[in-house]
C-alpha cells in the first residue's frame, strides 16, 4: 500500500472557533477512508482544506509524496482531487455535459479558430458513464430537472471527466433513497476496482462498516485515531468520537396513556400527488409515517400546516373542524411542523441562532410593540443548552454552523412554537449518534407531557425503535398501518415497495 494523500500538522480557525486543532490523516491509494466525528468536529472544514475551498491557517499536505498547496477548487480538481458535494455545485441552467466539462472543454482546432470538441466530449462522457453505469440521463438534461441521486452522479462523472484519483464524500447519503444508496454504493465499489481513493463521511455508523476499509476519528478538530474499519465496534468508534463511552439504547421509548384523538384527517387529497389518506393521532402518540422518498409524506404535513394549497379533506383539529390557512395559523392552534429540507421551510442561513429561534414566536415574547428581550433571551439559552447546539454564542450566523447543528437549531425552533401537535419531517438527518440519542430522549418527554407526534423518517430503525404505530404511505395513498407490537421491519417495508 502506498500513501496517496497525507495532511500534517492541518489548523484552522474562524472568528470563535477553532475548526481544526493539530489534524492530520492519511490516505492509502485505493482505499475508502471513513472520518467520523461528532457534529462540529471538523469533518467538512477539513475536506474544504483539501479541496482548496478553505485555506488552512498552516499545516503540510502532501499528495503522491510531494508537498502541495491547493489555494482554489480549481486546482484541487487539476491534481485530481475532487469533492462531491451534498447541496450540489452544478450549475443549474446548464446542461450535464456542459457541467461536466465547465472550464475544461477539449478544443479543436481548425485552422487557427478553436472550437469546443462535441464530439470529443460526448466520447469521454459516453466511456464514463458506462463504467459508472449510469442510465436514465442523458447529456444535455438541464441539472435543474434531475433528482438529488441523479445529480450525484453527475458530479462523480464531473470529477472523472479530471481523472480524479482523490474523492471525496462528505455525507452522500443522508438525502437518498434506499435504492439510491445502493446504487452510489455500487459505483463507489466501481470507483475502488479503478484505483481511486476515497474520503468517506456519513453520521450513519452501518454505512461505515460496510464500505469502508479503515476510518479516522477526529474530535474538536483534533485528530484521535486511525484505525483498520474491520477491527473496530461500533461502541469503540462511538467511545472515540464522543470521548466517553454510551450506554443504555439509542431510542427510548416513554410509557405513556395515549389520550383522545387530537388530529383526525379524512380524505386528504391534492391531485397527482396524495389519493385519499386517512389517520388519526392521538394524544401523547407517536406516529410513524413510513415511505419511500417521493411517497408523499412531506406533501400531506405541509397540506395539514398550511404550507400547500389546493387540497381537499375534512380534517378535524381537537376535535373541531379545522383548515389551516396558513403556516400561522397551523402555529396558533398547536400545529408545528419541522420540515425535512432546512432552507425552505427551515432555517433563514444569514441570521443568527437566536433570531432563527425566535422568529416564529416574537409576537407572543412581544409587549406592546417591545420585544422582551430578557425573555427571549432565557428561551434562545435554554434551547441551546438542551439540545447543545454548538456555536460560539446566540448571535452566530447559522449558515456558520456544522450541518447537524443547524438540524438541531430548526428542532429548537420548532420546540419553541410550543406545539400539541409537532410534525417531525427527517428529524435526525445529518445528525451525530450522541445528538440523535439527545433529540430521541426530547421526543420522549414531549410524549409524557402529552403532545402528539408524527414522525416521517427514511430510516427505519428510527421510525420502529419511536413510534406507538406507524402509517405506510405509497404513490400518495396509505397502504397500510402497523402497530407497534406487530413492527418488523421486512413487514413495513414489504408495504412500502
Ligand atoms: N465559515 C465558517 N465560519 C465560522 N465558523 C465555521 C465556518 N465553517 C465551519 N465553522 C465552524 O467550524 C466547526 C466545524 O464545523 P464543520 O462543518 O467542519 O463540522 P462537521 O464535523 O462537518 O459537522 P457535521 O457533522 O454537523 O456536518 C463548527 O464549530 C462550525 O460552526
Ligand atoms: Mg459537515
Amino acid at each position: 500500500m502506498s500513501t496517496i494523500l497525507k495532511l500534517e500538522h492541518i489548523y484552522k480557525s474562524f472568528p470563535g472557533v477553532k475548526a481544526l486543532d493539530d489534524m492530520q490523516i492519511e490516505l492509502e491509494r485505493g482505499e475508502i477512508h471513513a472520518v467520523c466525528g461528532e457534529n462540529g468536529a471538523g469533518k467538512s472544514t477539513l475536506m474544504k482544506v483539501i479541496t482548496g475551498v478553505y485555506k488552512a491557517d498552516s499545516g503540510n499536505m502532501y499528495l503522491n509524496g510531494e508537498k502541495i498547496t491547493v489555494n482554489e477548487p480549481n486546482d484541487a480538481y487539476s491534481k485530481g482531487i475532487a469533492i462531491i458535494f451534498q447541496e450540489t455545485s452544478l450549475f443549474k441552467d446548464l446542461t450535464v455535459l456542459e457541467n461536466m466539462f465547465m472550464g475544461h472543454e477539449p478544443v479543436k482546432k481548425i485552422g487557427p479558430i478553436s472550437n469546443i470538441d462535441y464530439a470529443a466530449e460526448e466520447a469521454k462522457a459516453t466511456e464514463i458513464f458506462n463504467f459508472l453505469g449510469i442510465s436514465g440521463i442523458s447529456f444535455d438534461d438541464k441539472i435543474d430537472n434531475l433528482g438529488v441521486a441523479a445529480k450525484q452522479m453527475v458530479e462523480i462523472a464531473k470529477a472523472l471527466t479530471y481523472d480524479a484519483e482523490v474523492l471525496i464524500f462528505d455525507e452522500p447519503t443522508a438525502a437518498l433513497t434506499e435504492k439510491e444508496v445502493r446504487s452510489l454504493f455500487e459505483t463507489i465499489q466501481r470507483l475502488k476496482e479503478r484505483g481511486v481513493s476515497m474520503l468517506y463521511i456519513s453520521h450513519r455508523m452501518e454505512e461505515i462498516f460496510e464500505i469502508t476499509d479503515r476510518v479516522t476519528v477526529i474530535r474538536d478538530g483534533s485528530f484521535i485515531k486511525t484505525a483498520k474499519t474491520s477491527e473496530v465496534t461500533e461502541q469503540q468508534l462511538i467511545a472515540w468520537m464522543v470521548g466517553r463511552e454510551m450506554v443504555g439504547e439509542l431510542y427510548c421509548k416513554a410509557d405513556v396513556e395515549i389520550g383522545e384523538p387530537v388530529l383526525e384527517v379524512k380524505g386528504l387529497t391534492k391531485p397527482g400527488l396524495l389519493e385519499n389518506i386517512d389517520f388519526t393521532l392521538r394524544r401523547g402518540e407517536i406516529l410513524g409515517f413510513a415511505g419511500l422518498a417521493g411517497a408523499g409524506r412531506t406533501e400531506s404535513a405541509e397540506c395539514i400546516c398550511g404550507l400547500m394549497k389546493r387540497y381537499t379533506a375534512d380534517i378535524k383539529l381537537f376535535g373541531k373542524p379545522f383548515k389551516a390557512k396558513n403556516y400561522r395559523h397551523a402555529i396558533d392552534n398547536g400545529l408545528v411542523y419541522l420540515s425535512e429540507d432546512r432552507k425552505k421551510y427551515g432555517l433563514v442561513v444569514p441570521m443568527s441562532v437566536k433570531e432563527n429561534l425566535t422568529m416564529s414566536i416574537l409576537y407572543q415574547i412581544s409587549k406592546g410593540t417591545f420585544i422582551d428581550f430578557k425573555t427571549e433571551n432565557q428561551i434562545v439559552e435554554k434551547y441551546m443548552k438542551d439540545l447543545s447546539v454548538k456555536a460560539p454564542d446566540k448571535d452566530f450566523v447559522v449558515e456558520n454552523l456544522s450541518g447537524g447543528n443547524q438540524q438541531k437549531v430548526l428542532l429548537a425552533k420548532a420546540l419553541c412554537a410550543k406545539p400539541k401537535i409537532l410534525i417531525l419531517d427527517e428529524p435526525t438527518r445529518g445528525v451525530d449518534v450522541g445528538a440523535k440519542a439527545e433529540i430521541y430522549k426530547i421526543i420522549k418527554q414531549l410524549s409524557e407531557q402529552g403532545i402528539s407526534i408524527i414522525m416521517i423518517s427514511s430510516e427505519m430503525p428510527e421510525l420502529l425503535g419511536m413510534s406507538d404505530r406507524v402509517v405506510v404511505i405509497k404513490e400518495g395513498r396509505k397502504v397500510g398501518e402497523v402497530e407497534r407490537k406487530d413492527f418488523s421491519q421486512e413487514k413495513v417495508l414489504g408495504m412500502a415497495l
